[in-house]
Order: C-alpha cells, then structure tokens, then sequence
C-alpha cells in the first residue's frame, strides 16, 4: 500500500457501489478522495477544500452532471473535470468535451486508464494555475487600490492570490481601518465570480431586529411595515460574492439562519415558506476576535467553523514599515486632483513625521489625515502644520543620551512643532529630503545607527558615508 498522498480527488456519482469501486483504486494509488452523491453537494464542498481534480458522473438526480460541469468550468477556469459516462452517451460527451470538461472515462472504468487520465489532469492543472501565477506577477506587483510593499502586506497579497482562485468560505481579521472590505472586494475581483455581483451587508449598522430580513428578504407583511415582498441579500448575490461586515454582531437569530443557509444553500425569506435556492461565495469580516466570542458564547461554534474555513488578517499599520508613507502618498495623487486640483509633495519633516507616528486609526485615520492635509496646505507642499496635530508629537526635548562613542548628528534642519511653528524655509531637493529622513530616522533610534540604517532601508556603511556627506558627522 502506498501511503504518500498524491493530492486531493472529488468523485461526484450517485452510484454509491461504483463510487466505492473507484475511489479504492485511486487512494490505492496514493490519492485523497472525497465521495459525493450529487452535484450540490460537490460544489458546497469546493467552497471549504481545493483538490486537484474532479471525476463526475453525468448522469444524477438534482443539479445533474452537466449543469454541475458548468458551474465548475465557470468559477474554476482550471480544475480539471473527468466525465464519467456510459458507452451510448459518446455524442453527449462530444458535448461535454466543448464546454470545457478535461476528459471522459467509460464506465466500468478501467484502472489504466483512470490512473492516466487523473495524472495528466493534474499535472496540467498544477501547470496552469502556475502559468496565471507568473502572467500575474509580470502584470503587475499585487492589487490595484491595494498598496504597500511591507513584508507583511506583500504575504497578505500573496495570500489573496492564492484564496480567490478558490470559492473557499474566507474570514478577514483585523484592527479598524486596516483595509478589510478592500481585501474582500480584491478576493471577488479576483475571482471566477467576478462577473457577478459584489453584496455587502455590514452587521453592526443594522438594529438586531432587521438583520434577519434584510439577509433573508421578507413577504409582504411579514411585520408591521412590510408593505412589499423584499429581496435579501443573499438572492441580490445571485451567483456573485456576499461579505458581511462585522459578522460578530449578528444576533443570535440571525446566527442561526446563517447557518441553515450555509448547510442548506437554500433562504427562506421571513414571513415566507418557499426555500428559494441561492448561488453565492460568503466572505466575513469582523475588528473582534472571534474564537474569544464563542468562547464567551455570543457566537455560535458551529457557525463559527463554518466560516473560518479560511483566515486572513490585515496587519495594523504600525506593524507595516514603509507603508505610512507609501500610502500617503497615493492618497495624495487619488485626493488631490478631485480636492484641490493639485498634487503638492510632503515637506520632508511631515514625512518624517508620517513615518513615525504608530496610526491606531490604521490607513482610515492615515487617510483622513492627508485629505485634511490638502485642503489645509498651500497647493505646492504639505507641511508639517497642514498635518493633524495629533499625528505631530514633537520629537523629546531633552537631548537624548547616547552611547559616547556614537557621535550625535548636529541637529541643523528644524525640528517640529514647538508651541509656536517657527516659519522654516519648505525642504525642495531630493537630498534635503533624505538629509531630514536620516535625521528624523537617527533621533527616532536615539542614535543607533545600526538600527537607523534599518528603519531607512539601507547599508550601515551608506549610512555613514551619507552623515559624512551631509555634514551631520560630530566634528
Ligand atoms: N492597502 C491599502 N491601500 C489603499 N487603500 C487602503 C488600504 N487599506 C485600506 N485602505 C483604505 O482605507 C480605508 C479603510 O479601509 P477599509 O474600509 O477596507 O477598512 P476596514 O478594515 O474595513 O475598517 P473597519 O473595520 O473600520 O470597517 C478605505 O478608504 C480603504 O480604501
Ligand atoms: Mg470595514
């Protein structure tokens, strides 16, 4: 018996008997496989797993093979599917090749045969979900609208990547204003749903009471002002992604009906005894931590497996070095023609101080900050008095103690703010510009220039040769 494991297979057949039949010969093989009777319940379970082929019956009751083949070809462009059908049917297969099935097995299947058909499906899967990697990344670096080049947003882009070429169930976590709804709307984006629609429901905006209806729909008269039947959100998605936003304040009769839904793939609007099907990918969100709410149990376990199938978190701001300022700015070139009509540039001390403070209101607040910014600041530079104060803490007053034999730079460029701004000529050059950041780098390190180099981004030895250049060398 071989016991590596090769992959993950689907055999979707409502012939339990040959199921069984097939399914030992490929684990015999060396192969995962998952059973299911129909085709509902196959595509459900390609919302919680990612395999590596998929072998269907096109004969079944409900959805039905070819239906489910399309369902599949549409939202996965290349997982590979393997037909699975009687001689007779060759024309229907002729068929079936044309909307995008990847091969077909006779049945009784023969094991050669079978083994072949999934290696080569495989092999060609793993190859182009590769090939649209690369075509990707020479398109471009990550998102558009989804900026930042720190370590920890490059992995979290990566991560998106790699989960929206799934219909996987996604959980997003992470502090206010971190970008959470922009990496749901990247994942829809991004995914073979694309083409459909993009519903949001933010659970924490909604009393309670209408959270039910305003998911589900409700019939004319369901409650005192229903005046009309309504559509819920989860029919509006028809076919496209669904993100709700601050999931952990669903109350706990919504809670249930999500769950129902989830299981079920079917709403009942309120008021209403008709289960309607529904097509959707479900997308969460929440700034709470989760697993802490059900073990205070305000959220429902079972609900709560049900949606982290798959986490992702968007890192606080000050956790993401470099970001602060690359942000500021593209809020700059996206706000400042429609604000002011201009795209001033950041005085090198505003920048500085940019790059310094830690944003507990993460890119929201930073966002905010560079709109006021533009409508306070001459047109030509952003300031540091153009910035929210706030976000200005002067550097400490003290000269800082250092280690004797690091010598402290001389502190010519002005420092910010006193009380009272002092005027201060507007830094212009790129060299006065990187002449404040190695300043404001050096002071922020109390003086480790090891560290300092870090923050910059750059060599110790630039470093020193750059103090010597500047004339910020003790004498
Ligand atoms: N990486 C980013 N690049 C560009 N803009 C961003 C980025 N992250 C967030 N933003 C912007 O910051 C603002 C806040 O983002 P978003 O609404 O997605 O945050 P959130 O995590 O959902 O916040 P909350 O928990 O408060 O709802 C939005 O205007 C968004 O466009
Ligand atoms: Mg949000």
């Amino acid at each position: 018996m071989i016991s590596t494991q090769r992959g993950l297979i689907f055999l979707v057949d409502d012939d339990p008997h040959l199921s069984a039949l097939v399914a030992e010969l490929l684990r015999a093989e060396g192969w995962a496989v998952s059973c299911f009777e129909r085709g509902e319940d196959c595509l459900a379970a390609l919302q919680e797993a990612n395999p590596s082929c998929v072998l269907l019956d096109l004969q079944m009751p409900g959805l039905g093979g070819e239906k489910t083949l399309e369902r599949i070809t549409l939202l996965y462009r290349h997982l590979p599917v393997i037909v699975l059908t009687m001689e007779r049917e060759v024309e229907r297969v002729v068929n079936i090749l044309r909307r995008g099935a990847y091969d077909f097995l006779t049945k009784p299947v023969e094991p050669a045969k079978l083994f072949t058909s999934v290696a080569n499906g495989v092999e060609k899967y793993a190859l182009a979900v590769r090939v649209a990697q690369l075509e990707r990344e020479h398109e471009s670096k990550g998102f558009p609208g989804l900026i930042g080049t720190s370590p920890r947003m490059q992995a979290l882009v990566r991560q998106i990547e790699r989960v929206a070429a799934t219909d996987v169930t996604v959980h997003i976590h992470g502090e206010s204003g971190t970008g959470k709804e922009l990496v749901a709307r990247a994942i829809h984006e991004n995914s073979g749903r694309r083409e459909r629609p993009f519903v949001t429901l933010n659970c924490a905006a909604l009393p309670e009471g209408l959270q039910e209806s305003e998911l589900f729909g409700h019939e004319k008269g369901a409650f005192t002002g229903a005046v009309a039947r309504k559509l819920g959100r989860f029919e509006a998605v028809d076919g496209g992604t669904l993100f709700l936003d601050e999931v952990a304040e669903l109350s706990p009769g919504a809670q249930a009906a999500l769950l129902r839904v989830l299981q079920e793939r079917t709403v009942q609007r309120v008021g209403g005894l008709q289960e309607v099907a529904v097509d959707f990918r479900l997308l969460t969100a929440t700034h709470r931590d989760l697993a802490e709410a059900v073990r205070k149990g305000s959220f429902r376990d079972d609900l709560f497996f049900r949606i982290v199938v798959y986490e992702l978190e968007t890192p606080p701001l000050r956790e993401r070095p470099g970001d602060p300022l690359t942000l500021a700015e593209h809020f700059v070139a996206t706000h400042g023609p429609r604000l002011i009509n201009k795209r001033p540039r950041f005085a090198a001390d505003a920048l500085a101080s940019l790059d310094r403070y830690a944003w507990p209101g993460n890119v929201r607040e930073l966002e905010n900050a560079v709109q006021r910014a533009l409508v306070a600041c001459d047109g030509v530079e952003i300031t540091l008095e153009d910035l929210p104060r706030r976000t200005t803490p002067p550097p400490p007053e003290t000269p800082l103690e250092s280690p004797a034999s690091v010598p402290r730079p001389r502190l010519s460029a002005p420092r910010g703010p006193a009380p009272t701004p002092t005027p201060r000529a507007p830094a212009q050059t790129l060299e006065q510009n990187e002449r404040l950041l190695i300043i404001a780098a050096l002071e922020r390190c109390r003086g480790n220039r090891s560290l300092a180099a870090q923050q910059l981004g750059i060599g110790r030895t630039t470093l020193y040769r750059k103090l010597r250049e500047y004339g910020l060398e003790q004498p």
